[in-house]
């Protein structure tokens, strides 16, 4: 048979397709600054730390020749399907639709290397990979390897004491000290407004020495907001600046058109029918599981359960193992941070056994008090769930100590990452919780799906919480015997599509690289929440030394709406209100704030707009 000529034989000159794809690049116009010239994050003395700002372009240079921008985009050859098991019905080899050719005449072209092969099983990849990232200057990534890729490999140093602050001028108000010690964070100095340094590591230079060129890579901000499509938006005739992360994420095209492709060429139930669609919706669906798997480095596939959210994931532990383990008299300790999804479901459960709900008291910077927790702690205490980042005010909770310390009492823990995943990595061995919980939506995958990690052996001790179809092996009307894990938790057609989107989301944060996400956050949150503390009339709330992301506010002589809707004027969207976090707003003693929260894809640009809107509400403005 003579196979037809496909896409990928097609012969591919790297060096016009830089030509072309710099050609192209240079052509855009000047709000992408990032593909030429990225942006360097404020060195010392730099203008971007002015209140101005982003600094100057630096000019850019063409990409080298052999390196081939978007060349991740290369449709992935087909991969024999591995047959999912007892999941997937056994099928011929398929190759992927995407090039609109059958499988029949498929022909790969001999010698190339599939981008992501082995990655999924004989499911096209949606590109997971932001395609424009360059090193500075258009320096080759070493080992020719994709620069995104080695720009995620760089290691970290560990973290320094930060530099003391410079002193403050007469009459200037003193910056009151950020995050004392980052724990997450390896950032360089950055001059503040007023003459504040961030902390720094010059652990993290190569040779120590001052002014030594740093490990890291830029972070490009404005290369990475290319990938989000929304962020071109205009709101009130203004750019929209995107602060209400808390809440949810923007998608960039890669989940987008992942959801696409699976809705034009893979979708099906799962599990079920001996068809080639539902071989491939089925495998792209555990491969999703997977890469959530990989992205919490959990030892098992198995154990990660998708549901529609942290909530559901949240109910289902406490209807599930709370309603076998639970009893009357039996203690379960949540923290005063909690959003009203890890509160409710406790509650009701309490209500219907007779328990009790207990609550580990905050400082006044909103950080938990270790000491009291543990006076809490006792045989009756049967679970311990608590966040790993406060949604309402940004606190990272040190969960690793309060799982140790809930499982000497003899306790199970859970950890709700709703908040954490996608500003610091998560490795639930490391954290050591029985469950950790998170949302799609939260960490730029769709809404509507989630999961639920837990331990094997907690989870096959836990009855089923729904029943229906694929989560049973056989019925009958006498008994019904149940699917293994993880389908005994997943009764019903669950959010196929918006899994595998998920899938894609966490390919494109594994890409850039978690750490290098939390380290350029960091020097936002750094910034914006000294630009808010200068602000006369406004009081922060949640200062705790470890904080990511969130800078809850309130504003003297303003209410809470007064304020966001001033900054939508403006197109900057914050949430204000109570956030699904009553108790700890009120232990602060206020009823709402206005909570701008920050993701990787936003720029100290916004925050000074944010900063200006507020300054200018401010009833004691200068
Ligand atoms: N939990 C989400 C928030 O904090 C909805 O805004």
């Amino acid at each position: 048979m003579t196979a037809v000529p496909t896409p990928f034989e097609a012969p591919i000159d790297p060096a016009l397709l830089a030509r072309m794809a710099n050609a192209l690049f240079t052509a855009l116009p000047g709000e992408v600054p990032g593909v030429q010239a990225p942006v360097q994050l404020a060195p010392p003395g730099s203008p971007l730390a002015s209140p101005a700002g982003l600094g100057p372009s630096v000019p850019g240079t063409p990409i080298p020749q052999g390196q081939v921008p978007g060349a991740n985009l290369l449709p992935a050859s087909p991969t024999p399907v591995l047959s999912l098991a007892h999941r997937a019905p056994a099928l011929a080899p398929h190759a992927p639709a995407g090039n609109g050719v059958p499988d029949s005449v498929f022909a790969p072209v001999p010698g190339y290397e599939p981008r992501f092969a082995g990655g999924v099983l004989g499911v096209p990849e949606a590109p997971a990979a932001a395609p424009y990232y360059f090193l500075p200057g258009g320096a080759p990534a070493p080992g020719g390897a994709d620069p995104l890729e080695a720009l995620a490999q760089q290691p970290f140093a560990p973290p320094e004491p930060p530099r003391a602050a410079p002193a403050v001028p007469a009459g200037a108000q003193p910056p009151a000290a950020p995050s004392a010690d980052p724990r997450f964070y390896f950032v360089d100095a950055v001059v503040l407004p007023g003459g504040y340094t961030t902390p720094a590591t010059p652990g993290a230079r190569e040779s120590g020495a001052p002014g030594a060129p740093d490990r890291h890579p830029p972070f490009d901000v404005h290369a990475v907001r290319r990938d989000f499509p929304i962020l071109s938006e205009r709101v009130n005739g203004r750019p929209l600046a995107w602060l209400d992360n808390a809440a949810t994420t923007q998608k960039p095209r890669q989940v987008i058109e992942r959801l696409a492709y699976f809705y034009e060429h893979e979708n099906s139930n799962i599990h079920r029918a001996a068809h080639e669609l539902a071989a491939r919706a089925t495998d792209a669906y555990e491969a999703a599981r997977e890469k959530v798997r990989a992205f919490l480095n959990a030892p098992d596939a198995d154990e990660v359960i998708f549901v529609r959210g942290t909530t559901e994931a949240i109910n289902l532990v406490a209807k599930s193992w709370g309603g076998q383990h639970v009893g009357e008299g039996d203690e379960i300790v949540v923290s005063h941070l909690e959003h009203h999804a890890n509160i409710v479901p406790w509650q009701q459960l309490a209500a219907a056994k007779g328990a009790k709900l207990r609550v580990i008291p905050v400082d006044d910077s909103g950080q938990v008090l270790l000491e009291e927790y543990q006076k809490l702690l006792n045989d009756r205490t049967k679970i311990v769930a608590v966040t790993q980042v406060s949604n309402a005010l940004g606190t990272v909770v040190p969960v690793k100590r309060i799982v140790e310390l809930a499982h000497r009492a003899g306790a199970k823990a859970l950890v709700d990452g709703a908040q954490s995943v996608s500003h610091l990595r998560v490795d639930v061995q490391d954290i050591g919780a029985d469950f950790f919980v998170f949302s799609g939506h939260k960490v730029f995958g769709p809404t509507g799906i989630g999961a639920l990690w837990g331990k094997r052996e907690v989870l096959e001790d836990m009855p089923p919480w729904q029943g229906g179809g694929n989560m049973i092996a056989d019925v009958t009307f006498e008994k019904t015997v149940f699917q293994p894990l993880p389908n005994t938790f997943e009764a019903g057609t669950g959010n196929i599509a918006d899994a595998v989107g998920l899938g894609a989301a966490i390919d494109y944060v594994q890409r850039l690289g978690l750490e290098n996400i939390a380290r350029y956050e960091h020097e936002l949150l750094v910034y914006g929440m000294d630009c808010l503390r200068r602000i006369p009339g406004v009081r922060l709330i949640g200062t705790a030394a470890d904080k990511a992301s969130v800078m809850s506010f309130v504003l003297d002589g303003r209410t809470t709406d007064e304020v966001g809707q001033a900054l939508n004027q403006e197109g900057i969207a914050v949430r204000t209100g109570h956030h699904c976090a009553q108790p700890i707003l009120r232990r602060f003693g206020v009823e709402a704030t206005v909570r701008p929260s920050l993701a990787f894809y936003n720029t100290f640009e916004e925050i000074d707009r944010l900063a200006e809107v507020v300054r200018k509400l401010s009833p004691r403005r200068a």
